[in-house]
């Protein structure tokens, strides 16, 4: 058997480095992983802050149960630049922030205390990707995902391959390639089922540490899709009798000129882009804090697909993807800079580190393998291509472009289109447009598989608490976009730019190095726009009505609430507003492709004498949504809003006394109605009593009516009482528990 344990307590932490810090103690801070080296303000900070070396060092006690046993440290991640010492010896360098990397201790420990030291340099190094120009995001320091203690027979299992040929064919085949540390002996796999039944049991030689375990003829096996993620577990056993488990499933995927199709069923994808940031903490989140983005993606916001845009992301943001059908798009990192020679050969180990991270999720439906938005680079590129081809022939490639006409090495045409945004540009003759044909950017003779993969974004910042004009044109821009790839056959689907607000460089943002382009605050609250998303869910999976509006008499030019903009999966909307009541349907004639298209009431409906004029009396409003007839959903606007209610909204009231794991609580002005008062810039201060602490400063202010925290569990068991005080509303409370850990053995494979 492995042990496999995290390792992510009793870390000393200090900032610079020196050689003789290998060899003695530490003297700095005790920190738990995973950590930011430097925790940087919401906004107007100086990112340079991070970009230097810091020391992490933590003594392991010599265990006896690793006699004649393998014992390494695994790093899922640690930015930028890391190189690991056992007892003043250097073991390994690693330099790549996104992937993991194995330190093998065995040789250099002693039966003792053993020391090891890691040095992780966070400066933007020009030899690395992504670094070399400028990005559009920050690359905060630290050992910023879990360390795993894992001790191993000396003959373990190194990783494993899955796949399923054929998915479609009655009875289902399994093929597993096994790469191990023994060099001959036999290799079992077992699958099972989601409850743990055996399915199908098979074994085979392995020669040179490989072995290719073929299962034939499974029955009864459900396919995985984004309704139904089903998934299974292959659990091999050596001979060793190292045993491991590794989940997968049973799909598949083409993409055609004509689109994506998933088992043979065309599926228009439709999703954002995803950075792993976090306000304060920068990367350093644990497993909750990433399962959580999934679940935002795929439940709030109904998307079936995300880009991990520009690299590799959290294993736990992935494994949860495989769990709720949510599709991805995953990239190795860069930002339109292509470096030299020696870059670009770390280029192509980042490829195989991705994909021989990652080749069993069932939700990765391609691999981006360009350097998001360069310049074609053909002999690079070719061999980016290659690397992919040869580890992993079931899935196609693609590369992030902007430019037109460039060359497709890739299986999949994948490209940025900001035209939308180009109207405006001087001297541009272009109508509005949301998308141009695939015809038109990749200017080849033949429709080739063509997907889009950023849009809007910078070409229209948004902040939560814009003008309702200046929100209600964003929503318009997402709409157009998602309409005119769901017209689009040859368009496979669209990708936009991006799922939440994040931290980034002087060189972009608002100038308070925030990009305003999500469809989400950078706590993951939603801005209207974020409704453009969750109203093409069906309504089977909950009903959304989200009228674009602060109904107010004078938040417009011109003043009114019209044109009204009413995002929702119900089929008719009524708004009622003083005696005046009018039922609407669906825009079809301006986005009938969308499987939702918005209500747009305007002045087709409502006269100007309906509604009133400037000078007159303002009302409530109340707006109703109807499916087959039927009142499914009611929103009051009432026309003397007054701040009445903080809500308090924890993403769960239980979590496990885990000191790496972090519950988020979204803060929200509310009126009288339940409305978010979009412009109530209130302070509040929190004060935490129990085994929790805040991340970021005690304060924060409402911005769009809204702003959340992410709460640092301590580890230890027991009750959490969030405390919020603020002028208006007085202090208000939250409570959550931190219950008893479960057992941490995970037997997942690992590769490296
Ligand atoms: C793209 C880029 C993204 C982001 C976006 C903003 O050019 O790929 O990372 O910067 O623009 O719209």
């Amino acid at each position: 058997m492995r042990n496999n344990s995290k390792l992510n307590a009793g870390w000393t932490f200090a900032a610079g480095f020196d050689a003789a810090w290998v060899n003695t103690p530490l003297a700095g801070d005790t920190v738990t992983l995973p950590h930011n080296a430097v925790d940087l303000p919401l906004n107007y900070f100086d990112e340079t802050a991070y970009q230097r070396a810091f020391t992490y060092q933590r003594e392991l006690a010599w265990d006896d149960a690793w006699t004649d046993r393998e014992v390494e440290l695994r790093f899922d991640a640690a930015m930028a630049d890391a190189v690991v010492w056992c007892n003043g010896v250097e073991i390994i360098r690693h330099a790549d922030g996104y992937t993991p990397f194995a330190a093998r201790l065995t040789p250099h420990l002693t039966r003792g205390i053993n020391r090891i030291t890691v040095r992780i340099d966070g400066s933007e190094n020009p030899e690395i990707p992504p670094f070399g120009g400028r990005i559009d995001y920050l690359t905060y320091a630290g050992i910023y995902r879990d360390v795993w203690l894992r001790v191993l027979p000396r003959a373990h299992l190194r990783n494993a391959k899955i796949e399923t040929p054929d998915v479609l064919a009655a009875d289902k085949t399994v093929k597993i390639t096994v790469t191990s540390e023994a060099a001959s002996g036999t290799a079992e796999a077992v699958i099972l089922d989601a409850t743990g039944a055996e399915i199908a049991r098979a074994t085979g030689a392995i020669t040179d540490n490989r072995a290719e375990i073929n299962l034939t003829g499974l029955q009864n096996i459900a396919l995985w899709s984004t309704e139904t993620p089903v998934l299974y577990t292959a659990q091999i056993t050596l001979d060793s009798g190292d045993k491991t488990l590794t989940r997968f499933g049973f799909r598949q995927i083409d993409w055609t000129a004509k689109g994506f199709l998933l088992n043979g069923k065309p599926l228009k994808l439709r999703g954002l882009n995803r950075h792993q940031s976090f306000p304060y903490s920068g990367y350093a989140q644990g497993k909750r804090a990433q399962e959580r983005d999934a679940e935002i993606l795929r439940h709030d916001l109904g998307c079936n697909i995300v880009r991990t845009s520009h690299y590799p992301q959290s294993s736990y943001f992935l494994d949860r993807c495989d769990e709720i059908g949510l599709l991805v798009f995953e990239e190795i990192p860069g930002w339109q800079h292509i470096g030299g020679a020696k870059w670009q050969d770390e280029s192509i180990q980042n490829v195989a580190r991705m994909i021989e991270r990652d080749w069993n999720h069932p939700s990765i439906i391609i691999w981006g393998v360009r350097i998001n938005e360069s310049m074609d680079a053909h002999d690079f590129y070719i061999r980016t291509n290659a690397a992919a081809r040869a580890l992993d022939t079931t899935r196609p490639t693609g590369g992030v472009r902007y430019i037109t006409e460039s060359e497709l090495l890739e299986d999949v045409y994948t490209m940025n289109d900001f035209v939308l945004g180009e109207f405006e540009l001087p001297g541009n003759n272009r109508p509005r447009t949301a998308l141009r044909t695939q015809a038109e950017v990749t200017g080849l003779p033949n429709p080739v598989p063509y997907i889009i993969t950023e849009y809007n974004g910078h070409m229209f910042p948004t902040k939560a608490g814009d003008p309702e004009a200046h929100q209600a044109e964003h929503v318009i821009r997402h709409l157009e976009v998602l309409n005119a790839a769901h017209a689009d056959p040859q368009i496979a689907g669209c990708i936009g730019w991006c799922m939440y607000d994040y931290n980034t460089h002087k060189d972009f943002g608002a100038g308070d190095r925030i990009c305003h382009h999500g469809v989400m605050t950078i706590f993951r609250e939603p801005k209207f726009a974020a409704y453009a998303y969750s109203s093409q869910k069906p309504a089977s999976e909950g009903i959304v009505m989200e009228p674009v509006t602060v109904w107010a008499r004078g938040e417009r030019n011109i003043g009114g609430v019209l044109p009204l903009i009413v995002l929702t999966n119900c089929d008719e909307v009524e708004l009622a507003f003083a005696d005046v009541v009018k039922r609407v349907g669906p825009d079809v004639e301006r986005f009938g492709h969308l499987p939702n298209p918005p209500v747009i009431i305007d002045h087709r409906h409502f006269s100007p004498d309906e509604l009133g004029h400037w000078g007159q009396s303002w009302h409530g409003g109340r707006i109703t949504g109807f499916l087959n007839g039927e009142k499914v959903a009611e929103r009051l606007f009432p026309g003397d809003s007054v701040p009445t209610t903080l809500e308090i909204l924890p993403d769960s009231t239980e979590a496990e006394a885990d000191a790496s794991a972090e519950i988020r609580v979204i803060f929200r002005a509310l009126d009288q109605a339940g409305n978010k008062m979009l412009f109530l810039n209130e302070p509040l201060t929190l004060q935490v009593e129990g085994p929790a602490k805040v991340i970021g400063p005690e304060t924060t202010v409402l911005a769009g009516g809204t702003s959340g925290v992410w709460l640092r569990l301590t580890g230890a068991v027991g009750q959490i009482t969030l405390l919020v005080t603020s002028p208006r509303f007085g202090t208000q409370s939250v409570t959550l528990q931190a219950v008893p850990p479960q057992p941490q053995n995970k037997l997942q494979t690992f590769a490296l």
